[in-house]
């Protein structure tokens, strides 16, 4: 359990970005790649199409573009960017070195491995940073899983896709936004869901899922006992976007409805990395969060990892920034 923020400087979400590659490949599209149907694809996994192609590095750089000039902050003020990324372009160095020089940033920035945890890993890790004294932070959440993902395997290619989401962080007086967080590892698992370097992706499907519905639920317990803050304060869960029947069975362990849940795996699939930003991005934009909402963001993935992290939001975020 992490220690009280009581006294920690806070941070607010001022902008955000997202970026999806154009190709997009339907259940479809599948069909005529291995054996497998649109039907049980949806039935099985919520997924009708999800988008691939290009580098980690041109979609971080596209969605921080975005999320910085939403939040118009000036680029010599970013004290850090996190990229969250288990696809990097290259092994060395860190892609978001690559994605800083592009975007005319100069600050510390490194590449955070956490898998489908990543971007709500990078979130604490921000809020941390933010806390030790950094004023803004750029914090992106990119997977191109095609690159490692099996084309002729059905049991993993139909979920596997790519994108990128942004946000720009910024600190506030007083608390901020967040108000609880989690963050765990079970390396004893890690060999339901690992690539070699070099290699795809390798999963055993229905341990994950077993595995994932109990992580989540353990993770958001965690976070929304550290908030002090009930399941029933939760306006909208934003969970890692795997498998429409692992987030159902979670929300419903949780108590909660699913239309309380943001979800975007329908259009986009499992882009790891990106997907809770993408989904989150994805509410803001449709308006599903409102000033003073307690969103959940809760993501499980390869290690298997495991982040949670509750936040208060504000729309008016600028305001509060110094
Ligand atoms: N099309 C048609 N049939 C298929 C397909 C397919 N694409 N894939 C598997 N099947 C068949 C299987 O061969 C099996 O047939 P059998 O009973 O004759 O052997 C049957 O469908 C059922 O297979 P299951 O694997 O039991 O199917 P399940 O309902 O578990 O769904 C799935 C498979 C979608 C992969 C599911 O297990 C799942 O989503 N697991 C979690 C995966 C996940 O979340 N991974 C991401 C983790 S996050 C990260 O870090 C990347």
């Amino acid at each position: 359990m992490p220690a009280t923020r009581e006294g920690v400087r806070g941070a607010v979400i001022t902008g955000w970005g997202s970026a999806l590659p154009e190709k997009v490949l339907t259940n479809h599209d599948l069909e005529k790649m291995f054996d497998t149907d649109h039907d049980w694809i949806v039935d099985r996994s919520g997924i009708h199409q999800r988008h691939v192609g290009g580098l980690t590095s041109a979609l971080s750089i596209e969605s921080g573009r975005q999320a910085l000039e939403m939040s118009g902050v000036d680029l010599a003020d970013i004290d850090a960017l996190v990229l969250a990324t288990t696809t990097p372009d290259r092994a060395v160095p860190a892609t978001a070195s690559t994605v800083q020089h592009a975007l005319g940033l100069r600050c510390g920035a490194f590449d955070l491995n956490a898998a489908c945890s990543g971007w709500v890993y990078g979130l604490i890790n921000a809020h941390g940073l933010i806390a030790m004294g950094a004023e803004k932070v750029l914090l992106i959440g990119t997977d191109t899983l095609s690159n490692i993902t099996d084309w002729t395997d059905r049991g993993t290619a139909i979920l596997f896709a790519d994108g990128s989401a942004a946000s720009v962080i910024e600190a506030v007086d007083g608390p901020g936004q967040m108000l609880g967080w989690d963050l765990d590892s079970d390396g004893s698992a890690e060999k339901y869901l690992y690539a070699e370097l070099g290699g795809n992706l390798l999963m055993e499907g229905r341990e994950v899922f077993r595995r994932a519905v109990r992580i989540m639920v353990d993770s958001a317990t965690k976070s929304m006992k550290h908030a002090g803050v009930s399941i029933d304060d939760i306006a909208l869960v934003v969970p890692h976007q795997a498998n429409i029947r692992i987030i159902s069975a979670s929300m419903d362990r949780l108590g909660l409805s699913m239309d309380k849940a943001a979800i975007v795996l329908d259009r986009t699939g499992n882009t790891s990395s990106a997907s809770i930003p993408l989904a989150l991005n994805d509410a803001l934009d449709n308006g599903r969060i409102s000033d003073g909402d307690l969103v959940l963001f809760v993501g499980f993935g390869a290690g298997m990892s495991a982040a949670s992290a509750i936040v208060r939001w504000t729309t008016t975020a600028q305001e509060h920034t110094k």
